[in-house]
């Protein structure tokens, strides 16, 4: 039996401060009618909290901007009767011991994997590229990218006028970031783009410097990369640990506070033919900043088997490996994510050694909010 003692001790950095080194992975649920936050959401929320968890990173967010997402069962984060539903949340979490972390989103081009058919507003994308060769979204004029900046700060401010402790840009996954810094979807040929990964980085260091020129030197700006996409596993934005360099450290001079490195399995390589150390372990070492790892951690399973096949199995083989890789150092928090949709108890019955309890995940746990 894995010992996740050292997992629970408190982590702090600015205005973020945790109970212990697990949080909530951002999951989408598109359980918002009219993009307002269900009072059942808010406590499914809660419920992670009492089950163990120090933070819930929330659902991707829309942004306050004409196609930042393409479901109408998203979530806003603006306009009062959504900020409310949201604060609502924020206070039932913090009740519970926890804090919540709202993670801002804008699609880019991309339709919603999850809902294709959904109405949504027109979408905009740095080149009008989603993947090799797939069209999706308007080409971003100067004007557009200004109005993109300008709606995060208003996002992030709401968050910290609001008294969420950080904010997390969702800059993973093939979404809007993403597609800036892919070669692949960023052929922009002004500041924004270019053959050297430092130009397609700059749109999201300008979001990232205007965020923390807004909310002071004290508020928590949580960025999440990864190296794959939702329309393609295989992809790649850095190849070697110097293009990896070019990536996160403009970002971490912009102001990032905790790089957020999503992977699939958290025990792969980032670089195989260097050491064994995933993203998280690499980022963290290159930009001196802390970050979570994330990716099937308690599962023996993938994501994609799992949206095919709809079963994954809980096991604990993978948690002595989490343990000696945070013993090293090379990450300070894990984020949790397939479990805790399955079991909101996950982590609490994991300690008590309680594994025969622990809930399987299958595809109905995306049916309903338990
Ligand atoms: C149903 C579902 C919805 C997800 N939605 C988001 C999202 O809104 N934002 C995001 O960054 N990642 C999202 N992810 C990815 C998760 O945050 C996480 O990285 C992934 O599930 C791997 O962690 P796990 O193996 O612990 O589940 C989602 C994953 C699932 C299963």
């Amino acid at each position: 039996m894995t010992s996740l003692d050292a997992f629970f001790t408190p982590f702090e950095c600015k205005s973020l401060k945790l109970a212990n080194r697990f949080m909530m992975a951002p999951m989408s649920r598109y359980f918002a009618p009219g993009g307002v936050l269900t009072q059942e959401s808010a406590d499914y929320y809660r419920r992670r909290i009492e089950g163990g968890v120090g933070a819930v990173i929330t659902e991707a967010v829309a942004i306050d901007r004409p196609g930042s997402v393409a479901a109408d069962t998203v979530p806003h984060f603006y306009g009062d009767v959504a900020l409310a539903a949201w604060d609502r949340a924020r206070i039932g979490v913090e009740a519970a011991g926890g804090v919540m972390i709202p993670q801002l989103w804008h699609v880019g081009g991309c339709t919603d994997f999850n809902f294709p058919d959904s109405p949504h507003d027109p979408l905009e994308s740095p080149s009008g590229l989603v993947g090799p060769g797939i069209e999706g979204g308007r080409v971003m004029s100067a004007d557009d990218i200004d109005g993109v900046i300008a709606s995060f700060v208003r996002g992030a401010l709401d968050a910290q006028r609001l008294g969420f402790p950080a904010v997390e840009l969702h800059g993973a996954h093939g979404y809007l970031f993403d597609q800036f810094f892919w070669d692949v979807t960023n052929q922009r040929e002004d500041r924004y783009g270019g053959p050297d990964i430092a130009s397609r980085v700059r749109f999201a260091a300008d979001v990232v410097a205007a965020i923390r020129e807004a909310t002071g030197p004290d508020f928590a700006i949580v960025f999440r990369i990864s190296q794959w996409k939702t329309y393609l596993y295989e992809a790649k934005i850095a190849t070697t640990p110097v293009e990896l360099e070019q990536w996160v450290a403009p970002l971490a001079e912009a102001g990032v506070d905790v790089f957020h490195c999503s992977e699939r399995r958290f025990w792969e390589a980032a670089f195989p033919g260097e050491d064994d150390r995933n993203l998280a372990g690499w980022t963290r070492e290159i930009t001196g900043r802390p970050t979570i790892t994330v990716g099937s951690v308690g599962l023996d399973r993938d994501l994609m088997q799992d949206f095919v096949e709809g079963q994954s199995v809980p096991t604990l083989k993978s948690l002595d490996e989490l343990a000696r890789r945070f013993d090293r150092g090379d990450f300070d928090l894990v984020a949790l994510g397939r479990v805790l949709l399955a079991d909101p108890n996950w982590l609490e019955k994991v300690r008590a050694g309680a594994v025969d309890q622990l809930k399987p995940y299958s595809k109905e746990c995306m049916d309903t909010l338990f």
